[in-house]
């Protein structure tokens, strides 16, 4: 299994960091419930990053329950020295990794790892970094990430520079390639970010930061179609 047999054309990815971690089962089954399949997992060691967020040690509470529905876990390794924590991550059952393009030296050496591992791949880059860079070394991965905002924390503003990274990226990403944006998405700009041929939707703060998670994922499932 990967990630073309996971995506049903397009993807909303309820990003867990912005959970009610009190509640975090509750919250996933509700959002299976409404039809999630996704779910984005945000992993910040407080260097590459500067908040340390959850890892592996939580990832195997709820990776079981999201596979019990048929659902998968996107981990997104905003750490340094990623492939270390590839083996941790697919012992506690995530299903793919994301890592970053400024984290490591050797770009298709890294995918090579992960895969090595049985996990899906992905390349993630920041605001700074240029996708004419990383096109070219990112061929093998299923998605490249276009970060919407400096990767961290949730509830940044979107900015507004990605439509156009976005269109340069996809001139450059071969045809079979999925591109996932992460930050500040929200019903206010999906559309426009899938007109630029976004497919993968990561949103925390317009999830999970009303009172109905599994009504706002809907809505912007419905603004994606
Ligand atoms: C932080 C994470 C994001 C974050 C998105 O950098 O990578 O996934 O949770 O949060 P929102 O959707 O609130 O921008
Ligand atoms: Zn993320």
């Amino acid at each position: 299994m990967a990630w073309n047999d996971w995506v049903r054309g397009n993807e909303v990815e309820p990003s867990l960091y912005g959970a009610d971690f009190s509640r975090l089962g509750e919250q996933i089954d509700a959002l299976l419930a409404a039809g999630c399949r996704v779910f984005h997992f945000d992993v910040g060691d407080g260097h590459f990053v500067e908040p340390i967020t959850m890892g592996p040690i939580v990832l195997q509470w709820i990776a079981p329950r999201i596979h019990a529905a048929g659902g998968v876990v996107d981990v997104h390794l905003m750490v340094e020295s990623p492939a270390r924590y590839f083996e941790p991550v697919a012992k506690a059952g995530g299903d793919s990794v994301t890592f970053h393009y400024e984290a490591v030296g050797d770009v298709p050496a890294t995918i090579a790892a992960a895969r090595a591992a049985g996990l899906g791949v992905g390349v993630a880059f920041n605001p700074e970094t240029e996708p004419e860079d990383v096109a070219p070394v990112a061929r093998e991965a299923d998605l490249v990430l276009c970060m919407a905002i400096h990767p961290g924390y949730s509830g940044q503003p979107f900015r507004e520079e990605t439509y156009d990274r976005l269109r340069r990226l996809c001139a450059l990403a071969p045809g079979d390639r999925l591109i996932q944006v992460d930050g500040g998405v929200g019903a206010a700009n999906i559309g426009k970010l899938h007109e630029h041929g976004a497919s993968l939707l990561v949103a925390a703060s317009s999830i999970f930061g009303g009172g109905d998670p599994p009504a706002a994922y809907r809505r912007l499932v419905q603004a994606l179609a």
